[in-house]
């Protein structure tokens, strides 16, 4: 049995002792489970009241559709009406199985922007796309933390920090779940590819608790109708027969009440001990699950009650989300790729470039007094868009660099095509009597990828050799060289840094992110966004990435508080990034000097632009624990809020820190605890920069 299950209603439990009612379920059962006035719960009792074991078994598996629509399915059940669930992948856009789709940038790039209310629209416009596609399940977000850059699919994910990643999953949550019920994913500590099958990631309770977990809280605290599990293993247990995941936190501490479904095809692992975890719905298809359940439940071996709850828990969603009553099935040509669908993945992109460095103001280039633009490299007439994994899309089109600078150069600036990776003694002159050069590196699919379908962990935070003497090349003919990085995230800038005056990190940008850049590159946009994960100086400051053992071990430190806790510098920290304006921030003030665990303390911040043109800004709010009796992060992230702010003017930032978000978890306890402690509120734009602090007494209890 579940080890938490929270008992449901029983208000049909005696017909629900049959076998079944028999018929349609034309009974008192019908007349309440189809009448959507009713309470959902009632509905929900109602209809499993009338179900053989049979049919309760069917809602647990999945049944290839072979209707050649490229979703994954479970079976509709058509006594009773009820609807199968119709699943497709959708983290950067409908998944490419069913057609073309609007490709935004990748979640790593969603997370530069540290906009959850953009967040929010490009959830809904992938939750539309997926819904014109016939699918009533997204299988996203992905918000496993990125514990280490080199992760196959660093690109998914939206960055390093629990804190920043839960606003963003929550945001994408309740914006896709307009449309389609999210399967938030993978629970849990998933963050290694090569061996993802397999390994056994080792964690103790704290770690497990206040880094990898608080996301997925998030989540399921704005509402995700189902979590997928993830295919490794936790402290010895497969995630998908993993009772302390599934059942004492999930289902018990965090009350979730959708369906858990597993990860595809290795991903559920046992019938019995995955049915007893919680583990609700196995895909793509019957393994475990299917006969060998049904003979399970027939022989003793699995409580029957087990099967109940998971399938209270599939009808319970397809009741919430309107999938049962049926919905008005979305037109694709008015979704994929819209006008408003591909207008926001541009503007998604604008906000997501970093200014990583910006030397002698390289940036931005003035139309008018450049006569000639060298634009470098073979990724700058690639469309560049990520992973070939279950994250894939296809677009109609895709806006290269190359083709966004041409369009936006204007009449009077040549742009030169170099678009190779190693320039003939040709191209070099041509580089060289250009005004800038605008070389684009970085990574590809061929790098970084989902294992099995792509291609797995990165090997290296380096570029490609072919890459840095490309950059070396260009910077020797010209020194107003741009370069401009693709990929998931971190890359070890080391060799070209004191060379070349300008980088930004341009992520994949998918398939408007040739005009954005360009815009940026221009200043017609004002670049805005904050790294979301630490670019170290070298591999070596972070902790060790293993992918090719059976077993890793875990601590709570990685990304910028491993950094900080090492005193390591990284070449770019957490939370930076560059803006064609400058920033300063003044009267840091919190509505109250000391505040008890509950309380919610306002804390506000004057911002003002003193450059020459508009820009946004990234307000960061860091927590700091001097003095502390437990082992803490130097400093952690606990709130962040983008403004807008025109030259000279000043905008007043409030951000709101509940004191319970202070806490850590107290293993001896076993429950979160604040401590009563003086904490230190530190207020700026990056985790390294923050000039202002404020104390915040919590007293004791
Ligand atoms: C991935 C999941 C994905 C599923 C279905 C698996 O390989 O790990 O993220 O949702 O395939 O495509």
């Amino acid at each position: 049995m579940r080890a938490q299950r929270r008992a449901g209603l029983t208000l049909f439990a005696a017909c629900a002792a049959l076998a079944a009612c028999g018929g349609s379920g034309s009974s008192a059962a019908e007349k309440v489970y189809r009448d959507p006035s009713q309470p959902l719960e009632s509905r929900v009792e109602a209809l499993l009241s009338v179900m053989s074991l049979e049919e309760k078994v069917e809602q647990m598996y999945g049944t290839p559709p072979n209707d050649g629509s490229g979703l994954s399915a479970t079976a509709p059940n058509a006594r009773l009406g009820i609807p199968g669930f119709r699943m497709v992948d959708g983290m950067r856009g409908v998944g490419a199985a069913t057609g073309n789709a609007t490709t935004f940038p990748v979640g790593s790039a969603r997370g530069a922007t540290f906009d959850p209310a953009l967040e929010g629209q490009v959830a809904a416009a992938i939750g539309a796309e997926a819904r014109s596609r016939g699918a009533n399940v997204l299988l996203a977000p992905t918000i496993n933390l990125l514990r280490h850059p080199r992760w196959g699919r660093a690109q998914e994910t939206y960055g390093e920090d629990t804190f920043h990643v839960g606003a963003m999953a929550a945001a994408f949550v309740a914006g896709a779940q307009e449309q389609v019920i999210t399967a938030t994913k993978h629970f849990a500590l998933y963050s290694i590819e090569d061996t993802r099958l397999t390994v056994n990631v080792q964690a103790d309770d704290r770690t497990v608790r206040e880094v990898y977990l608080p996301h997925f809280e998030r989540a399921v605290e704005a509402g995700t109708g189902a979590v997928m599990s993830a295919y490794n293993r936790v402290n010895g247990a497969y995630c998908s027969e993993n009772r302390p995941l599934l059942g004492e936190i999930l289902d018990g501490d965090w009350g979730f009440d959708g369906f858990v479904v597993s990860d595809w095809t290795f991903g559920t692992r046992s019938t019995v001990p995955a049915a007893e975890a919680g583990l609700d719905v196995e895909m793509p298809a019957a393994h475990y699950y299917g006969l060998p359940l049904l003979q399970a439940v027939v022989g003793g071996a699995l409580p029957l009650s087990d099967v109940d709850d998971a399938v209270r828990r599939v009808l319970r969603a397809k009741l919430r989300f309107g999938i049962f009553d049926g919905r008005p099935a979305l037109d694709p040509a008015l979704e994929i790729e819209s006008a408003a669908h591909t207008a926001l993945a541009r503007q998604v992109e604008r906000e997501a470039i970093v200014l990583l460095q910006n030397e002698g103001a390289a940036l931005p280039i003035d139309r008018a007094a450049t006569r000639q633009i060298a634009v470098v490299g073979a990724l700058a007439a690639t469309a560049n868009t990520g992973d070939t994994g279950s994250s894939s899309t296809r677009s109609s089109y895709v806006v290269t660099p190359l083709a966004g600078i041409q369009a936006l150069a204007g009449p009077s600036t040549t742009v030169v095509d170099l678009s190779r990776d190693v320039l003939a003694p040709a191209d070099e002159a041509a580089v060289a009597a250009s005004d800038v050069a605008v070389v684009v590196v970085g990574l590809t699919s061929a790098d970084e990828g989902e294992a099995g379908l792509g291609a797995g962990d990165r090997k290296s935070l380096d570029l490609s050799p072919a890459h840095l003497a490309l950059v070396a090349d260009v910077a020797s003919h010209n020194p107003r060289t741009v370069v401009v990085l693709e990929g998931s995230g971190a890359l070890v800038v080391e060799p070209f840094v004191e060379i070349v005056p300008a980088i930004l990190m341009a992520w994949y940008p998918g398939l408007e992110g040739g005009n954005a850049l360009a815009e940026v590159l221009f200043g017609d946009v004002n670049p805005s966004g904050k790294l979301p994960v630490s670019f170290p100086v070298s591999e070596g400051q972070l902790p060790p990435f293993v992918n090719d053992q059976a077993q890793v071990t875990y601590g709570f430190l990685h990304g910028y508080r491993y950094l900080d806790t090492a005193a390591e510098d990284p070449r770019f920290p957490f939370g930076f990034g560059l803006s064609y304006t400058t920033f300063s921030f003044a009267n840091l003030s919190l509505d109250r000097a000391s505040a008890a665990p509950g309380a919610t303390v306002h804390v506000s911040v004057e911002v003002t632009n003193e450059g020459p043109v508009a820009g946004d800004e990234v307000v960061e709010l860091y927590a700091s624990y001097p003095g502390s009796a437990v082992p803490r992060a130097v400093r952690e992230l606990k709130g962040f809020a983008r403004v807008s702010i025109d030259p000279g003017a000043t905008a007043t930032v409030g951000l709101d820190l509940p004191v319970n978000d202070l806490a850590y978890w107290d293993s001896t306890r076993g429950a979160f605890s604040v401590e009563p402690l003086t904490y230190t509120l530190s207020v700026g734009d990056s985790s390294r920069s923050l000039p202002l602090s404020a104390s915040l007494a919590v007293p004791p209890g």
